[in-house]
């Protein structure tokens, strides 16, 4: 009986957080005309920002690649998505109101059970690069305090229908969804550029290959010393952050590697 009760009350609930994850937002409803408006574009600045990224409209999925933060063998990990303004410099902590936290008890309570599985490998805290000593938990729990908060787009009054943490949700999928479009390891070794102690990479090698395999974009790319581990996509958005039209664009922080001698060092599971 309690375990009949369980499956009729799940089932329920799933349709019930399905639909509110998909629930339309604003109360003034984007147009068909703001939802096309492009980020940083001159027509931005004259958009409802419920509809547009502004002033924050340099979109950015940003990768990891190091032994401590973990993950796969040889695979780039998620760091965060963040929105820089468009002229590089950013916007950081805009609403500490929501500062959430138990993220995962979050995504369980909307039914989020598969991007809990899939953040818990992929999504991982470097306890040097990322949050000092912090966990997985703690370092999703940062990028939304500084980053999310602050993306105009996904504020609560620009729902209609606000279910709380719902814009936190949708940001935690929306980064997962862009990461999975962005396999960063495969860019490098359909290039030759292999994992390993012994060889070493230039800037310019590493640069085209990712020009290559994005169809003419350039990524930030960051190394601490000669090690790579850093890579930022940017994007400007047309429409709101979660369901966007995400359009490639080029870094606006020129690379922190050294021009010859790049180590992409070999990186064991864990
Ligand atoms: C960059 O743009 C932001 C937002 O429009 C503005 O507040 C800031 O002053 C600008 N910074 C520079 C260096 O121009
Ligand atoms: C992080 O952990 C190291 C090693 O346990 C410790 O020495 C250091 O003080 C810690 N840093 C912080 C900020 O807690
Ligand atoms: C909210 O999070 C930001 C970024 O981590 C932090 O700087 C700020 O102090 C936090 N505010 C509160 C009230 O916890
Ligand atoms: C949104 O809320 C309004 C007012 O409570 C309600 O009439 C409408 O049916 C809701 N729409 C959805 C899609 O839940
Ligand atoms: C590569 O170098 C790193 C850093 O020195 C070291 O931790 C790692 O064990 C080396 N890996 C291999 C496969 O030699
Ligand atoms: C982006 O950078 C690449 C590589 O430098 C260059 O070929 C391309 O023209 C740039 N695209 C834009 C839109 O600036």
């Amino acid at each position: 009986m309690a375990i009949l009760h369980l499956i009729l009350g799940a089932a329920a609930y799933i349709s019930l957080s399905a639909a509110r994850l998909n629930a339309p937002h604003t109360s003034g409803a984007c147009s068909k005309h703001d939802l096309g408006v492009l980020s940083c574009s001159s027509d931005s600045l004259t958009t409802d920002t419920c509809c547009v990224e502004s002033p924050g409209g340099l979109l950015l999925l940003t990768q990891l690649y190091s032994a401590t933060a973990g993950g796969p063998e040889n695979t780039w990990t998620l760091h965060g998505l963040w929105n820089d303004y468009c002229n590089g410099s950013y916007p950081a902590s805009c609403d500490n109101s929501r500062n959430y936290t138990d993220m995962a008890a979050i995504l369980e309570d909307y039914d989020q059970q598969s991007l809990i599985d899939y953040m818990r490998v992929y999504w991982r805290n470097d306890p040097v690069i990322t949050t000092t000593n912090g966990t997985d938990e703690e370092l999703w729990e940062h990028e939304w305090a500084k980053h999310g908060t602050c993306m105009s787009t996904i504020r609560p009054s620009c729902y209609s229908n606000y279910t709380k943490h719902l814009e936190l949700v949708q940001f935690l999928n929306e980064a997962v969804s862009l990461f999975k479009q962005l396999p960063s390891e495969e860019y490098l070794t359909a290039c030759g550029i292999f994992p390993s102690n012994s060889t070493t990479y230039a800037l310019a090698d590493i640069e085209a290959c990712f020009v290559r395999a994005t169809g003419g974009y350039l990524p930030h790319i960051g190394c601490t010393g000669n090690i790579l581990n850093e890579l930022w996509y940017y994007y400007h958005l047309a429409g709101r952050v979660p369901h966007g039209t995400y359009v490639p664009t080029n870094t606006t922080y020129a690379s922190t590697c050294p021009a010859k001698g790049i180590v992409y060092s070999p990186k064991p599971a864990s």
